[in-house]
């Protein structure tokens, strides 16, 4: 079966330093997929590198078999693959609902055309609508996505980065910052707008790593130590001496 997403021996230099140093991933269609590492480790650079923000130094990057190492950001977007950010990227000023068509609308290409077709605009909307039932925001239609709680922006943010119809998620620390019950409740998001795709997250809280994932994948100072079960990750000693001081089964802010 053609992985998802494959990374072969990707490396990546900023000046002399090379931060992702031989990266080896292998996601199946269909998996949830943790990367877990300390602060640091270069789990947003391997993401900036899958997703087109930064071309890889060497190595490959290949999506459902195609390469696209390198690729602009919108090029791969296109091909399938969407991430969330670790800082939320929304529009403060545009409602919730704009935030979601936008988001439908870029990935249909509409940045660079002016004279829209007028069904596809309803589709647009129609899909808006449908993303925003899905995240749980109804309620939040015409709010100004700024006047959100926490809580709310990061599922907008969800909602925004699934909103296109990609088979293959990112999400970057998805629950950073939220509370216990907060965290609980995005988990159950997750699950449900990643139900039959692929997921790559980042994650530092172990209670959501461990309640999602299918496997999981440590990267320390650039490389790849692991990459297993839960339960296996969770009895291996070279992840254990990486988070030398924490615990792999604490609840919540692991790092
Ligand atoms: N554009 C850049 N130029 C130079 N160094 C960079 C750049 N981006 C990241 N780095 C460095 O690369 C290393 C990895 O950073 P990265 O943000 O990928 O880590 P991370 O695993 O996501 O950490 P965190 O858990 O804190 O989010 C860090 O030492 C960082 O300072
Ligand atoms: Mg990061």
């Amino acid at each position: 079966m053609t992985a998802a997403l494959e990374l072969r021996d990707v490396r990546k230099n900023f000046g002399r330093t090379e931060i992702i140093r031989g990266v080896d991933l292998n996601i199946a269609p269909g998996e949830r997929h943790a990367l877990i590492g300390p602060n640091g480790a270069g789990k947003s650079t391997t993401f900036n590198l899958i997703s087109g923000r930064m071309a890889p130094s060497s190595g490959t990057v290949k999506l459902n078999g195609v390469e696209i190492g390198g690729l602009p950001p919108y090029k791969i977007n296109r091909m399938g693959l969407s991430r969330s950010f670790q800082v939320t990227n929304i529009f403060h000023r545009l409602s919730v609902f704009e935030n979601l068509r936008c988001s439908v609308l870029w990935s249909l290409g509409y940045r660079y055309s002016f004279w829209h077709r007028l069904e596809q605009l309803r589709d647009a909307r129609e899909r808006a609508e449908e993303v925003l039932e899905l995240i749980g925001l109804q309620g939040r239609h015409d709010t100004l996505a700024g006047l959100l709680t926490y809580a709310e922006q990061r599922a907008l943010e969800i909602g925004i980065t699934i909103a296109g119809g990609a088979e293959v998620i990112l999400l970057d620390e998805p629950t950073a910052g939220m509370s216990r019950s907060e965290s609980d409740h995005a988990v159950e998001l997750i699950r449900r707008v990643t139900v039959g795709k692929t997921l790559v997250m980042v994650e530092h809280d172990m209670s959501v790593v461990f309640g999602l994932a299918d496997r999981i994948s440590v990267l320390v100072y650039g490389e790849v130590i692991a990459t297993d079960t839960p339960q296996a990750i969770r009895n291996n000693r070279r992840v254990k001496e990486a988070y030398l001081g924490t615990t792999l089964d604490e609840p919540a802010g692991a790092h």
